[in-house]
């Protein structure tokens, strides 16, 4: 390895290391707008703040969470007592990172299907990023699963956009989270999720090794095979992590620093069950670990409801999906987990 890959894979080996995941908190403001709506609470710049501050200060955090996703806003933010995020992050041991794409648009002459958007002018805003304190970076590319989707040309535009993004983050330093995430709203079996995901991952992975990415300093961030939530299939632990981890070996190389799954609108217990059921068939060249949005937050977001006098309450409720996946990590999840005391 030459000297910025070992650079990059010391970044990527941390953001993976036993027993920790990362926070993908790097919700744009529309997007937080209207999850904080759903629950009354104002989408004022300060309530963001405020709501991301729960998190980052949650007592013992920093034993199950390596490094954040932050969003544009929040890494130029600070803590109460005047810390920038990613400096109070850096005093706990948690690495900064920043979502870098500017969202999934309709791809013209494609109805039904999306292209990421973020390429433009990425050079100059990964060596900002870089400067304020951000080693690592997500792109999220969007497959939709549908009649005749996905079609080769979304895949392809995707994956390239993708390879793209990760080479120029390689070469500032920076570790790339590629994300390409098949999603699961669809009413797709499980088998078809499989065949869907497993079309992304090689499609992906031959758009980066053309592109030169190196797979030591790259996290990979896939979906897990399941069946579409309209499908009215249902599919037990075992099958989804088997099925998961077959599509990984399948198309992963082995040189990946690590895998760090989405959570995708699975219940938060289910997003545990299925992570730690994937460690305990274990057997893979990567550590298999979290990078969850919705699965660490919903709790907390619904707990805290835009209450300072409910912050105590809030973080309780996100250390406890911190400690639960924290424990899949290591295959030692359990029910209990769920309503022990944290
Ligand atoms: P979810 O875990 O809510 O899918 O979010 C992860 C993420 O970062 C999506 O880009």
């Amino acid at each position: 390895m030459d000297e910025l890959t070992k650079e990059l894979n010391a970044i990527a080996t941390a953001m993976v290391a036993p027993g920790k995941g990362i926070l993908a908190a790097d919700e744009s403001s529309p997007t937080i707008g209207s999850r904080f709506a759903k629950l009354g609470i104002d989408s004022t710049e300060e309530n963001r703040r405020s709501y991301r501050e729960m998190f980052f200060s949650a007592d013992g955090i920093k034993e199950y969470v390596s490094g954040v996703i932050l969003y544009d806003e929040t890494i130029r933010q600070n803590a109460s007592d005047g810390t920038p995020f990613p400096k109070y992050m850096q005093n706990l041991g948690i690495i900064p990172g920043i979502k870098v794409d500017t969202g999934a648009k309709e791809l013209a002459g494609h109805p039904g299907e999306k292209i990421t958007e973020g390429l433009d002018g990425l050079r100059d805003r990964l060596k900002e990023y870089h400067d304020l304190g951000a080693r690592f970076a997500k792109w999220r590319a969007v497959i939709t699963i549908g009649d005749g989707l996905p079609t080769d040309y979304c895949l392809e535009a995707n994956a390239h956009a993708l390879a793209r993004y990760g080479a120029l983050c390689q070469e500032r330093g920076i570790v790339p989270i590629i994300e390409p995430e098949v999603l699961m709203d669809g009413d797709n079996t499980i088998e078809t999720c499989y065949a869907v995901t497993d079309k992304t991952l090689h499609v992906v992975f031959g758009a980066l090794y053309r592109a030169g990415v190196k797979f030591e300093g790259m996290v990979l961030k896939p979906n897990m095979v399941v069946p579409g939530k309209k499908s009215g299939q249902s599919a037990s632990v075992e099958q989804v992590a088997s099925m998961t981890l077959d599509v990984l070996k399948k198309n992963v190389p082995a040189a990946v620093a690590g895998i760090a799954f989405l959570s995708g609108g699975q219940s938060d217990q289910d997003a545990s069950a299925h992570l730690n059921q994937l460690n305990k068939l274990g057997d893979t060249p990567w550590p298999l670990t979290y990078s969850y949005g919705r699965a660490l937050q919903t709790a907390a977001m619904e707990t805290w409801a835009g209450k300072p006098e409910n912050v105590a309450a809030g973080q309780a409720a996100a250390l406890l999906r911190a400690r639960a996946n924290s424990a899949a990590t290591y295959g030692k999840y359990s029910e209990q987990l769920e309503t022990a005391g944290v």
